[in-house]
């Protein structure tokens, strides 16, 4: 039974890590006049309301963004700047998906692939006129994970591929695996950026090694919040396994994530990040 639903999610701590280096990678996309095609496996809505609640998990995430006070990195400014145009009301009431900061950070000769299965999320994501209006927008009401092969390579020989699933099930592990071995195996020379969450399960423990062993230069960023729930089963933090990062990746990364971590960590947490590459 598969029941996740990312509008409970939105703007967490995960998010905002995720969405900041998604936005990195983007920016680098851009550099080059080269169109690229950008590809969501799993799109989500692209669009969130954030419920007021006080134990709604944005207050853990985006919330303490807004309301951090000291001086920022550049890069946290811009990630924060590009949520606030989000909400041109000046108050923060909504929250941007992947595929918003794709259609925003896509330029005009980019191309956007989006894929969600939830019925009511791309119903959502469908609904959106200015993302899904775009004609450089495709949506499609399917697995993402069996759509990329299509999709591989581009004509354009850039691509930047985000796999972002739930892990609701066992063999979703096993299945991104092989994704991303396929995908290689058709365009090794394409961006992916896998997200996983850090959990106590053998599966989610093993999943960083396997893709290590895929084969190909790849760079790791760890976040980790000591956030468990009261059942001890929670999410405690996550990571971002990037295949074929930009050589600026590292040391960005390097540099930002140490305050990111601070700025999302509570005060009785004992958080800590890492960037490895190999
Ligand atoms: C973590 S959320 C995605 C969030 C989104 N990438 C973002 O950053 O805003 C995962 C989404 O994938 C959808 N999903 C689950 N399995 C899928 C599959 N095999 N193919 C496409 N979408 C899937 C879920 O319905 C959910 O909306």
């Amino acid at each position: 039974m598969r029941s996740y639903r990312h509008r409970f999610h939105a703007g967490n701590h995960a998010d905002v890590f995720k969405h900041w280096i998604l936005m990195l990678l983007l920016e680098h996309m851009g550099q080059k006049d080269k169109p690229f095609r950008y590809i969501d496996t799993h799109a989500g809505a692209g669009r969130y309301l954030l419920r007021p609640e006080a134990a709604a998990e944005w207050h853990g995430g985006i919330g303490c963004l807004r309301a951090a006070t000291s001086r920022l990195p550049p890069s946290l400014v811009r990630l924060r700047d590009h949520v606030d145009a989000f909400n041109p009301a000046g108050r923060l009431e909504h929250y941007p998906g992947s595929p918003w900061w794709a259609w925003r950070l896509c330029r005009g000769q980019d191309e956007l692939r989006l894929f969600e299965w939830h019925p009511a999320d791309a119903r959502t994501l469908s609904a959106d006129s200015a993302l899904a209006g775009d004609p450089r927008t495709r949506i499609w009401l399917a697995d993402g994970l069996e759509g990329l092969r299509a999709l591989l390579p581009p004509p354009s020989r850039r691509a930047l591929v985000m796999i972002d699933p739930p892990y609701e099930t066992r063999d979703e592990y096993d299945r991104v695996v092989a994704a991303l071995e396929m995908a290689l195996a058709r365009f090794a020379s394409g961006v992916y950026a896998l997200w996983y969450p850090e959990l106590a399960s053998v599966p989610a423990r093993r999943l960083p090694e396997r893709l290590e062993r895929l084969g190909a230069r790849w760079l790791r960023a760890h976040i980790h919040l000591d956030r468990p729930r009261a059942d001890g089963l929670g999410m405690t933090g996550s990571g971002l396994f990037v295949v074929n990062p930009p050589w600026t990746l590292a040391a960005e990364l390097e540099a930002v994530l140490p305050v990111l971590t601070a700025i999302l960590a509570n005060a009785d947490e004992t958080p800590h990040a890492s960037v490895r590459s190999g």
